[in-house]
């Protein structure tokens, strides 16, 4: 079991070719659990109540309720993030929002990676600069989505028609948004094999070498204390 304290990189075993390196620890994939279940559950009981097809099931209230459920641990994702594991909530924040020149040139790029290529493309740190967009997008969405959604559940008297209609398209088109970038999230995981640092927390040392030099560069320095 890893541990807060964990440091980004340990070994897992030390021989040539299976060499694995730490990308999440068990609190960071924790709480992406909880934020891959409760959007989901977001998602289903969400087309339930808007989707002609499925609204039938929505009519005894229960998917409402569930939705109401989803959005109370969807909101407990960052705080969760903030107790388990503060240091790695903090770098998916600075680090999705921060681009150098090789992100750059990484996005010029994008078209190979998006097949599968990843040798070759320029060298990028602990996250892509696809992932970095992805997880901004993530966090912008998920705030305008939790403030619309607030708002239609507490204000929705004193909203007024034009008010919580437009608290309602936000709402839609922030979930859209999030859909989207779930498509792109699922398609990358499968295409690079990346789910084992979801569910063990490592990665091949080798497959790091190639996606993410810089972080293995970056590893290798703070190991060696230079
Ligand atoms: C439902 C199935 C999902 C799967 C299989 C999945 C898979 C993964 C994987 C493998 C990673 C690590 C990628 C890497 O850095 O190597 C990751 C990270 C991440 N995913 Fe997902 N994901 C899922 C759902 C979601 C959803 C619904 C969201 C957002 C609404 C999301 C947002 C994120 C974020 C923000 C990270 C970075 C986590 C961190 O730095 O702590 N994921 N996901």
């Amino acid at each position: 079991m890893t541990t807060a304290n964990q440091t980004f990189g340990q070994p897992a075993t030390s021989g040539h070719d299976d060499e694995k390196l730490l990308r999440y620890r068990a609190g960071q994939r924790a709480v992406h659990a909880l934020l891959a279940t409760s959007f989901l559950l977001l998602l289903f009981t969400g087309l339930m109540i808007l989707w002609q097809p499925l609204t039938l099931w929505a009519r005894d209230g229960t998917s409402g309720v569930i939705h109401r459920i989803g959005a109370v641990l969807f909101i407990l994702v960052p705080i969760l993030y903030l107790i388990v594991d503060r240091r790695g909530a903090k770098e998916l924040l600075v680090e999705s929002f921060t681009y150098d020149k090789d992100d750059i040139e990484w996005f010029k790029h994008a078209g190979r990676y998006f097949i599968g290529r990843a040798v070759g493309m320029p060298p990028q740190g602990r996250l892509n600069a696809g992932q970095k967009l992805h997880h901004a997008g993530v966090v912008i969405a998920s705030a305008t989505i939790v403030f619309s959604g607030i708002l239609m559940w507490f204000a929705k008297g004193s909203l007024g028609a034009s008010g919580l209609a437009f608290a309602a398209t936000i709402h839609d088109l922030s979930m859209l948004a999030l859909t989207v970038l779930l498509a792109g999230h699922l398609y990358f995981t499968f295409v690079y094999k990346a789910l084992s640092s979801m569910t063990t927390g490592y990665v091949s040392k080798e497959e790091a070498v190639i996606e993410h030099p810089k972080w293995v560069e970056e590893l290798e320095h703070q190991a060696t204390g230079d």
